[in-house]
């Protein structure tokens, strides 16, 4: 029997699995540069920030389904170019994560291939994707949806440390 790989937009109800694919993510982006949860993650609560982003007409969170089961998600959103650009925007995918036993199968690219004609539909036609320098995979993935580097960040840490989130402690949501 084949599998189903499918992407669907994320409801409410998807904010713990999201939480726990974005733990996920943040424990493999943390190995490859610390300064990766400082900067490029999602602003804690994570739990908040999926809610907020599911509520932001200019942002899309998809979950990526394998025969039903959620095994990975993207986020992206809309980001303004400079004011010559006027209402020009380009569309940023800032997250997405597939569980490892479930790559390779096609589900990081439904995914990100619906939520490209998702944002199509509304008229965009400029699209980036953040990606961590040396990260072979992911730079594989977009390459073999028609992406190219344009810019690479540059980074500079005066302490010690290593910009390391040692001793970071999170708030968690208290739900009713
Ligand atoms: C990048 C990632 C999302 C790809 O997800 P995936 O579901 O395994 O990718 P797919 O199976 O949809 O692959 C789509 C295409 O990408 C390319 N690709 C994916 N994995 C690859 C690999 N290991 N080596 C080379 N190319 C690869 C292939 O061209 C593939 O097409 P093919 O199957 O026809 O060869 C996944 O590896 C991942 O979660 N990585 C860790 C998180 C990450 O780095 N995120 C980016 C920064 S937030």
């Amino acid at each position: 029997m084949g599998i189903s790989v499918t992407a669907r937009l994320a409801r409410a109800e998807d904010v713990d699995v999201l939480i726990g694919l974005y733990r996920k993510l943040e424990a493999e982006m943390v190995a490859i540069h610390p300064m990766w949860p400082r900067a490029d993650g999602l602003d804690e609560p994570v739990e908040q920030s999926f809610l907020a982003h599911m509520d932001n007409p200019s942002a899309r969170v998809y979950l990526g389904e394998v025969n039903g089961y959620p095994f990975g998600f993207i986020y992206a959103r809309t980001e303004t170019l400079l004011a010559h650009e006027g209402d020009t925007g380009v569309v940023s995918i800032r997250l997405v994560f597939v569980e490892q036993d479930a790559r390779g199968v096609g589900l990081g690219e439904i995914m990100r291939d619906t939520l490209m004609d998702d944002f199509r539909e509304l008229g965009h036609h400029l699209f980036d994707a953040h990606v961590l320098p040396g990260h072979r995979l992911a730079k594989n993935f977009f390459e073999a949806g028609g992406f190219s580097a344009r810019s690479i960040v540059m980074h500079h840490n005066d302490r010690p440390d290593g910009g390391r989130r040692i001793g970071a402690t999170y708030r968690t949501i208290q739900r009713t």
